[in-house]
């Protein structure tokens, strides 16, 4: 969370902008909160550049539960409500690992393409994926958080000769760098890395993918349903939403997403640069798809684990312990982590290496 953001919550936290009521206090339904809501949804609309064919919902459940969302609403679009469809996954790390499980409750999967035999070191080309014909959509996760690999361009499916809609998880770079919604279907994002508090999920949806749910769909994740009601057909995360709004002025504020990619480039470039001149240190990801924003690297001498991290830890970086799947460490360095913050990491890195050397 942006340091800004924090202060400005805290200092309204009790009483929003002199209503007598926090904003946890208020209906969901009355005109205070309405227009945080508004404010929020055109403000992210503003900076993400959402085209007008595109409803932008504020959703609950966070990136899980849309891996049972989004084929709840999708896999039969082609379909009768009841009938079982299929959809098509890029597998690229755990987190598309986990969507393709959980969809297998829903519809048939096919994996059109993994990078599991390389050790989730690089990115299919998207030229060697095996798409089915008549797919209801394809799935990829286009910042693996975990693995640390990154799409830096969206595929163009037609380019493919496919149909199909693509959905994109963007869980853990949502905002950190401009979309090409030209080549998007659905794109959905728990809001905590980049743009507020756990609890509020956004969702990015093309108006024509609307009204396709499966019969079984609850009502409350039909995206229809939630788009006719304005998210809020059941109550809304309202206070996550409040906090979100504030990130999405401190966004503006900071001269929006080409400011914010352009600082996430120079913070990853600095990290990695660090990184790949040291003895001690190593990524394994291709340098063509490698994370800006989560960043594993691995000790060479793995006993020493223990120590770089109490190390860090008395220099105030915290969080630097990798994925327990993967082990090793790993820095997010999300959209509010300023370069000085990465410098620092960087400095400790020389500093803790020359000490073992
Ligand atoms: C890319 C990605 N997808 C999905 C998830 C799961 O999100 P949630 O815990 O909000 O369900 C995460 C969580 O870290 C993630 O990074």
């Amino acid at each position: 969370m942006p340091q800004e953001v924090l202060t400005e919550a805290a200092a309204e936290m009790v009483d929003w902008h002199g209503s007598g009521m926090s904003v946890m206090e208020m209906s969901h339904r009355g005109k205070e909160f309405i227009s945080i809501y508004e404010q929020a949804q055109l403000d992210l609309r503003e900076l993400l550049a959402v085209p007008d064919n595109f409803k932008i919902l504020f959703m609950q459940g966070g990136g899980l539960a849309e891996n049972a969302i989004v084929p709840l609403n999708l896999s039969s679009r082609r379909l009768s409500a009841d009938a079982t469809g299929s959809a098509d996954f890029v597998v690229t790390g755990s987190w598309s690992q986990k969507s393709q499980q959980e969809a297998r409750k829903y519809c048939s999967v096919n994996i059109a393409a993994s990078n599991e035999t390389d050790g989730r070191t690089s990115l299919p080309d998207p030229a060697s994926w095996q798409l089915t014909p008549g797919a209801s959509y394809v799935h990829i996760c286009s910042n693996e958080t975990i693995d640390g690999v990154e799409y830096h361009t969206l595929p163009d499916l037609r380019s493919l000769g496919s149909e199909a809609p693509l959905v994109v998880d963007c869980s853990s770079h949502v905002a950190s760098r401009p979309v090409n919604w030209s080549h998007v279907g659905l794109a959905f994002a728990g809001a905590q890395k980049n743009l507020g508090p756990a609890g509020l999920t956004l969702v990015v949806v093309r108006e024509d993918l609307l009204g396709h749910a499966m019969s079984v769909c609850p009502s409350a994740f039909n995206y229809k349903t939630v788009a006719d009601n304005q998210s809020m057909f059941n109550t809304p995360p309202t206070y996550a939403i409040y906090i979100a709004g504030l990130v999405f002025q401190w966004l503006k504020r900071q001269g929006g997403i080409p400011v914010m990619e352009a600082r996430n480039q120079a913070k990853a470039t600095l990290l990695y640069n660090a990184i790949d001149h040291s003895q001690l240190y190593f990524n394994k990801v291709a340098s063509s798809c490698r994370s800006r924003m989560n960043v594993p690297f691995f000790l060479r001498d793995e006993s020493l684990n223990d120590a770089f991290l109490a190390g860090a830890r008395a220099h105030g970086l915290l969080q630097l312990k990798g994925h327990k799947s993967v082990g090793g460490m790993r820095a997010s360095i999300y959209n509010a982590m300023p370069i000085e913050g990465v410098q620092a990491l960087v400095n400790y890195l020389h500093e803790f290496e020359k000490r073992r050397s």
